[in-house]
């Protein structure tokens, strides 16, 4: 079993390179099967979600062939068959085969996707969304069958701007036949990154980045180059460790743009944020002011840096307060916080913290990715030994976090038990 230790305490000082975005590239990888020929991704991340897509690919027939960074897909021998559950499960992102095998082949087999346990997840707007296409969904024991005799653009309303409705919409409608809109659309940069990849491919979308998307549905898509955009949410991890334990941190590759909303609310605390184009300047900042953050869409406060940030609250004068608006249980953290002298308190949709606490390394569990990432940050603060068990959900999302960590001055290892 891997777990992560740190010994806490220890100013960070140096450069910091964001890799591809987990979220976007998740997609990115489902969203090339609808090509006819081999398309090349650049600037993808090294983490274990990207693995498990490798092996749904390799399981449908399809070649990838991967040096460094730059992923090559090609479909061109590829055989539309079930994808069955011990795969699916492996991560949510799975169910963008759904959209992209049905615009394809107007038929996909699978079961029910994975991911962290944040809340109850339904995909519920994927579904009516191909229904509206023209498909018949047909559910039974976790396992979905889509099919459709013809797919027919038309215009659909998400009830909920979800990134994964809205992205699963775009990879179905693309090979509709005539235009289809979709309204209150989710507006996330690897929404746009997709919407690119796949003009880059052949397709014919606009709006991406609004919530107004128009796809005209084409017949064929053939081979690109495209690049993962940074991941902001990676950006913003790194961010809050630098507001805690940073001296002179840059960090380099971001799109400073993407991260707004927290770069204001850490400037709200006291943090001193300096912006270029695509490079971030930070250090820990004393006194800090207590904030109170709400979670919304983009461009709002993102959901998953949530959790890195409860961690940075902890070490400011106050009460400071979350409303989590996106999921229903995204306070595991907390609990794990206070076993290390964190002042924390949840109900329901909201989490108060008091501080400033002196947190002390101690045994805990990284209950889902964005949990565990904060507490990473908690071990960076804490005075002692960390030790972070089931890491797997970290892995799975922060590129070579350990190595990123330690080459500015973290003293963080992964280790066997
Ligand atoms: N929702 C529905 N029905 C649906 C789809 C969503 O009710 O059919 C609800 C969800 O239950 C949730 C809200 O709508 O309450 C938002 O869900 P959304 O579909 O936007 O989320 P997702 O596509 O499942 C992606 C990211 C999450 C991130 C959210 C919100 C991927 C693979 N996952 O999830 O990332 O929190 O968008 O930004 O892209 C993470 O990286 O740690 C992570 C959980």
């Amino acid at each position: 079993m891997q777990k992560i230790k740190i010994e806490g305490g220890h100013e960070l000082s140096g450069t910091i390179n964001i890799s591809g975005s987990k979220n976007s590239v998740v997609a990115l990888i489902p969203a090339a099967i609808l090509s006819d020929e081999e398309v090349t991704i650049d600037n993808v991340p090294d983490i274990s979600d990207v693995a498990a897509l490798e092996e749904m690919l390799e399981h449908l027939n399809v070649t990838t062939t991967k040096s460094s960074e730059m992923l090559k897909i090609n479909p061109s021998n590829m055989i539309n068959k079930e994808i069955p559950e011990g795969i699916s499960k492996k991560l949510r992102a799975s169910y963008y085969f759904m959209g992209a095998l049905l615009g394809k082949y107007k038929k996909v087999e699978m079961y029910f996707p994975g991911g962290c346990s944040i809340g109850k997840r339904p995909i519920n707007l994927h579904l009516k969304g191909f229904e509206a296409l023209g498909a018949k969904v047909k559910e039974k024991n976790n396992k979905f069958i889509i099919t459709a005799d013809r797919l027919v653009g038309t215009q659909i309303y998400l009830d909920f701007a979800s990134v994964g409705a809205t992205i699963n919409l775009m990879l179905a409608a693309t090979k509709a036949e005539g235009t289809t809109i979709i309204e209150n659309a989710a507006k996330e940069p690897h929404i746009v990154n997709v919407a690119t990849f796949l003009n880059n491919m052949g397709a014919k979308i606009t709006g991406a980045g609004t919530d107004q998307i128009k796809i005209v549905g084409v017949d064929k898509l053939g081979s690109c180059f495209h690049e993962v955009v940074p991941d902001y949410i990676e950006t913003g991890t790194y961010m809050i460790i630098a507001s805690a334990m940073g001296k002179n941190i840059k960090i380099t590759n971001a799109i400073p743009d993407h991260v707004e909303a927290l770069t204001l609310k850490l400037r709200e605390m006291g943090i001193s944020v300096k912006t270029g184009p695509d490079y971030i300047e930070i250090s820990r900042g004393s006194n800090l002011k207590p904030v109170n953050i709400k979670t919304q869409v983009y461009p709002g406060f993102p959901t998953d840096l949530q959790q890195p940030f409860a961690t940075l609250l902890t070490q400011c004068k106050g009460k400071s307060s979350i409303n989590e608006t996106i999921w229903e249980n995204r306070f595991m953290n907390l609990s794990e916080l206070k076993k290390m002298g964190a002042t924390t308190t949840f109900k329901s949709s909201k989490g108060y913290i008091t501080g400033p606490t002196k947190l002390n390394g101690t045994e805990v569990t990284a209950t889902d990715l964005r949990a565990g990432a904060g507490l990473i940050v908690a071990g960076l603060i804490a005075e002692g030994i960390t030790i972070i068990s089931d890491v797997e959900h970290i892995l799975r999302g922060y590129e070579q976090i350990i190595q990123k960590l330690t080459e500015v001055g973290a003293k963080i290892e992964l280790i066997q038990i």
